[in-house]
């Protein structure tokens, strides 16, 4: 099924079903590595909110959570590789298990910003989860990614919590650019 949104074309390429499977898996490997401990759930703000909603339903051991909101394409679609800082961390997370959700990976830019800034605050561990991951336009090694829901293409994609335009994020499917 193909749909528009504003200029583009774009065609469904993830099921709804299929993400929640990753989810149910990636709770079920969180559950087992953090149990006996209290992480802080961080999500980046804003193309993680979904994920992060259907992912907290399948974590089981007692966590915190909390938002940090950044934007880096601002309407493009491609990486503007400027960072800006919307909202920051209202959370001490020092001493404290930190799992970052992302909802895509692409070059890796922002999640090298987030990771670096988190360490000044002396975290005891970080890890971060992804959605999504696009292998071809990473540009760093961060080994702090651990969980990563599906490697795509290096296409545009929008829909559950990803945008263009800053539309879109309402799609429960995942939806690539038709080129
Ligand atoms: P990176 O810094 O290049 O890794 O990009 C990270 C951020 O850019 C993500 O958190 C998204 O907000 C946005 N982004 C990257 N790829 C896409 C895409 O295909 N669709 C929509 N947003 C994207």
């Amino acid at each position: 099924m193909k749909i528009q949104i504003e200029d583009l074309e774009f065609e469904k390429m993830i099921e709804q079903h299929a993400i929640e499977t990753q989810i149910i898996s990636i709770g079920a490997q969180i559950n087992k590595e953090y149990e006996d401990r209290l992480p802080v759930v961080i999500g980046v703000l804003n193309g993680s909110f979904m994920f992060l909603a259907d992912l907290v339903k399948h974590v089981t051991i007692p966590c915190q959570i909390a938002f940090i909101k950044l934007s880096s394409y601002h309407g493009a679609v491609n990486s503007s590789r400027k960072i800006t800082e919307d909202l920051e961390l209202k959370v001490d997370i020092k001493n404290r298990d930190v799992i970052l959700i992302e909802d895509i990976v692409d070059t890796g830019n922002t999640l090298r910003y987030i990771v670096d800034k988190l360490k000044t605050m002396n975290p005891s561990s970080i890890m971060a989860c992804s959605l999504l991951y696009k292998p071809q336009a990473m540009e760093h090694v961060i080994p702090e990614l651990k969980h990563i829901g599906f490697e795509i293409e290096n296409k545009f994609v929008v829909g559950y919590g990803l945008d263009y335009k800053e539309l879109g994020r309402n799609l429960k499917d995942i939806y690539q650019l038709v080129n």
